[in-house]
C-alpha cells in the first residue's frame, strides 16, 4: 500500500516561516527533540537567528522544521546560487510516515522557485535515514569531510542536488 498517498488525502501540510526572535524558544525546543541523540549538533539561538527556518505543520501541528542559508556552501564559504540546507527534521513520533520525504520535496521546490542552481546539505556519516532520503531524491555524494562533527567525532557526507 502507498502510505504517502493515503495520508496525503486527508492531511493539510503547510510550511510557515519561523519568526525570530519571537519563536526562538519553540525552535530550540523542537531542535532538542529532533536531535536528542546528538546534543553537540544542536544550534544555539545566535545560529538560528542567521538561518531562514520554516515549520512543517500538518493538520495544525508542528511535526518538523527546515532551515536554510542562502548562497552558502556546506562549510559556510560564500557560494552564489547555492541553497545550503542547515537542518531537516521530523519529530521522532512522526517519523517513517513520509513527512521527511514531503519536507525534502518542499525544500527542492522552494529552491527552484527562488532560482537557486544547486542545493547542498551535509549529514553525519552514520545518518542512514538522511542519506537514504537524499539519495532517493537524486542528491549525489560530493565529498566526505573528515572530523566535521564532534561528540562523537565523525565525517560529514556532503550531498548536492543540481536543479
Ligand atoms: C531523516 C528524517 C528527516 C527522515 O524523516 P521521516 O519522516 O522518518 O522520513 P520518511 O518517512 O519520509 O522516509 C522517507 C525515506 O527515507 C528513508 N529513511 C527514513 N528513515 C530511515 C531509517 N531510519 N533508516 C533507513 N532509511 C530511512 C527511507 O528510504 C524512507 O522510505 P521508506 O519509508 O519507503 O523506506 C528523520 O529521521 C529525522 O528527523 N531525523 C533526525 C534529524 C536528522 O538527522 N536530520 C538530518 C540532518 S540535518
Amino acid at each position: 500500500m502507498d502510505k504517502s498517498n493515503t495520508a496525503a488525502a486527508t492531511q493539510k501540510i503547510e510550511f510557515r516561516r519561523v519568526t525570530v526572535p519571537a519563536e526562538m524558544d519553540a525552535l530550540c525546543e523542537l531542535d532538542r527533540k529532533i536531535f536528542h541523540d546528538f546534543p553537540a549538533d544542536l544550534f544555539i539561538p545566535e545560529e538560528w537567528a542567521e538561518f531562514e527556518s520554516y515549520w512543517m505543520i500538518v493538520d495544525g501541528r508542528v511535526v518538523g522544521c527546515s532551515a536554510f542559508i542562502r548562497d552558502s556552501d556546506f562549510d559556510d564559504e560564500p557560494r552564489p546560487g547555492c541553497l545550503h540546507i542547515m537542518s531537516t527534521g521530523v519529530l521522532p513520533e512522526f517519523r517513517r510516515r513520509g513527512f521527511g520525504m514531503k519536507q525534502k520535496r518542499w525544500q527542492i521546490e522552494f529552491a527552484k522557485q527562488q532560482d537557486f542552481q544547486v542545493i547542498v546539505t551535509n549529514t553525519r556519516e552514520s545518518n542512514v535515514a538522511m542519506r537514504e532520503l537524499n539519495l532517493k531524491l537524486g542528491f549525489v555524494i560530493r565529498e566526505v569531510a573528515p572530523h566535521f562533527y564532534y561528540e562523537p567525532d565523525e565525517p560529514a557526507i556532503v550531498m548536492e542536488l543540481q536543479l
